[in-house]
């Protein structure tokens, strides 16, 4: 089981813009370690704090292949300050269970944020990191990858989750 409780769709902690982190305090450390323990055991490659239930510009990542162990990497308000090309890729989400879809990004970008150190970083990523950062970042304004579809499949999804809801309730 995850250390803290995924939230799921249709939740609306998963569709409100989030806060800045004004300080890393200990709490926001220790939020950040234990979204990282709840994405590992999951798994899955990327978590956003309003998946956690909590409103604030913190996601972590990690996009390493299995052989290379866990390399979890916080970004503390992040921002995408470059982004080209497009491409297409098969998403999940944590937050939207029993469900992919295609979406079209960006094929690289560059995310500014802030470490836990309190100290700037740059993170450049192409290919399932560039996705993956695209994806979180999306998060922190409330938006799922429901929202990058095409109306018909998300309205087709939104009528099964609500389905499985009710029976799961019954
Ligand atoms: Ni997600």
């Amino acid at each position: 089981m995850p250390v803290l409780d995924i939230k799921t769709f249709p939740d609306p902690v998963l569709n409100r813009a989030c806060r800045q982190v004004r300080e890393v305090t200990q709490e926001v450390r220790e939020l950040a370690r234990d979204m990282a323990e709840t994405m590992y055991q999951a798994p899955g490659v990327g978590l956003a704090a309003p998946q956690v239930g909590h409103d604030l510009r913190l996601v972590v990542v990690d996009c390493s292949e299995p052989e290379e162990g866990q390399n979890p990497i916080v970004l503390i308000n992040p921002r995408i300050v470059e982004a080209e090309g497009a491409t297409v890729f098969e998403e999940g989400c944590l937050s939207v269970p029993e469900y992919t879809c295609d979406v079209e990004r960006y094929e690289r970008v560059v995310v500014e944020a802030m470490d836990l150190d309190g100290e700037p970083i740059t993170i450049e990523g192409e290919g399932l990191m560039a996705i993956c950062l695209q994806h979180e970042l999306d998060h922190l304004e409330g938006r799922l990858f429901l929202d990058r579809i095409s109306p018909l499949k998300r309205s087709m999804y939104k009528k099964r989750r609500l389905k499985q809801i009710k029976k799961d309730q019954a």
